[in-house]
């Protein structure tokens, strides 16, 4: 269970980076061209937030699981920067940007607002989260 959910939450991770990132060019190209905000890049910024809260969930339930996670937790292990990496800013950070991209997919959705203010709140938020994401996989454990 837990070697399986950890496959999942870095495959996921992967797919989510990429994801964002096309995300993120879509929604510009349309925003640059003037397009209306229409069916098609709402689709285009649930997908980013499905990947997301999807990817949070499982990361939830891998915290509880992993060794690296909950049964990690001592006042030393705050001393330590591996430790204090996966117990406490990657969840945060990663939980930060899942909020960010819920509040920039909410605010697009909301009548009343220009097609060019929902791209703009899109770009804004998915890229902020976009680049969170980026900085917070544990790239260096890999090197
Ligand atoms: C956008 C959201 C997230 C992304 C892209 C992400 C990505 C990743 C990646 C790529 C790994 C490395 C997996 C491996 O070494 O095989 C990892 C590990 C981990 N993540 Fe996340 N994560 C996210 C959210 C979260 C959240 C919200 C939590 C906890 C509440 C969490 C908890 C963990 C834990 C505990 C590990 C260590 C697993 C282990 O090696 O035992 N993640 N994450």
């Amino acid at each position: 269970m837990y070697i399986s959910l950890k496959e999942a939450h870095n495959l996921l991770g992967m797919i989510l980076l990429f994801g964002l990132f096309l995300i993120v060019m879509i929604i510009l190209i349309s925003f640059l061209r003037k397009k209306p905000f229409g069916k098609c890049s709402k689709i285009t910024a649930l997908t980013g937030l499905f990947l997301i809260h999807t990817q949070v969930s499982i990361g939830f339930i891998l915290y509880f699981l992993s060794p690296l996670g909950k049964n990690n937790f001592s006042v030393d292990s705050m001393g330590h920067p591996i430790s204090r990496f996966y117990l406490v800013e990657h969840p945060v950070g990663m939980i930060l940007a899942a909020i960010l991209i819920t509040m920039g997919y909410s605010k697009a959705k909301k009548a009343g607002i220009s097609s060019r203010g929902k791209y703009k709140r899109i770009l804004i938020c998915y890229g902020i989260a976009f680049s969170i994401i980026a900085y917070l996989i544990p790239w260096f454990l890999w090197s």
